[in-house]
């Protein structure tokens, strides 16, 4: 095994829920060193900044000693070059996770035929879960509590844009 093997773990995550959580969990035991690396998805309009989600996820992941947090913008192939990784960890939900990540798998391949993506699978209870669904659910005073870690949710508690 590559003991300087770097796995990246891409996402907006907006805000990170206990399924990403669950996904870098499984990575820090497979990889070496995991980046979780965010970013702002140019289809999607954030609620957090990106200084509040980088945060909330070094809050998140803070007992994972080979999780690292950081930040890009810009194409994730490029990303990869300069940290010196060529593995991407997606997480796949459901079956209808598949077509877009297979789409995206394909196309940072075709970007750089180096990169290989690794789909792992969370625990069965955060298959439903999202970003968009925890945002809905905080806008309309539900329970979210268990859907996320606590930073997550004292940082969403007190949000005064929902
Ligand atoms: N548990 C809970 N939720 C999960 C999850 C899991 N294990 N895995 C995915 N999700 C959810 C997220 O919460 C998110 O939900 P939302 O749509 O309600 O916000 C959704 O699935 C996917 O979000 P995420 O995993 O954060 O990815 P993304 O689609 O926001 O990000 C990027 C995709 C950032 C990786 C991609 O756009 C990218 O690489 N951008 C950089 C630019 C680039 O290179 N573009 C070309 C790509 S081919």
């Amino acid at each position: 095994m590559n003991n300087n093997l770097i796995a990246v773990y891409p996402g907006s995550f907006d805000p990170p829920t206990n399924g990403h959580i669950d996904i870098i969990s499984r990575a820090s035991v497979i990889f070496p060193k995991v980046i979780v690396a965010i970013t702002h998805n140019q289809n999607k309009e954030h609620l957090f900044s990106l200084e509040e989600r980088v945060e909330m996820m070094e809050q998140s992941t803070s007992s994972l000693k080979n999780v690292q947090i950081d930040s890009f913008s810009g194409l994730l192939v490029d990303y990869l070059d300069n940290i010196g990784s060529f593995v991407v960890v997606r997480g796949l939900r459901a079956l209808s996770d598949f077509e877009y990540e297979f789409q995206m798998a394909l196309m940072n391949r075709t970007l750089n035929r180096k990169i290989e993506t690794v789909f792992l699978m969370p625990a069965q209870e955060y298959t439903f879960l999202s970003s968009s669904m925890v945002r809905e659910i905080a806008v309309l005073n539900g329970d979210f509590k268990k859907l996320v870690p606590d930073a997550v949710y004292k940082k969403l508690k007190n949000n005064k844009r929902i």
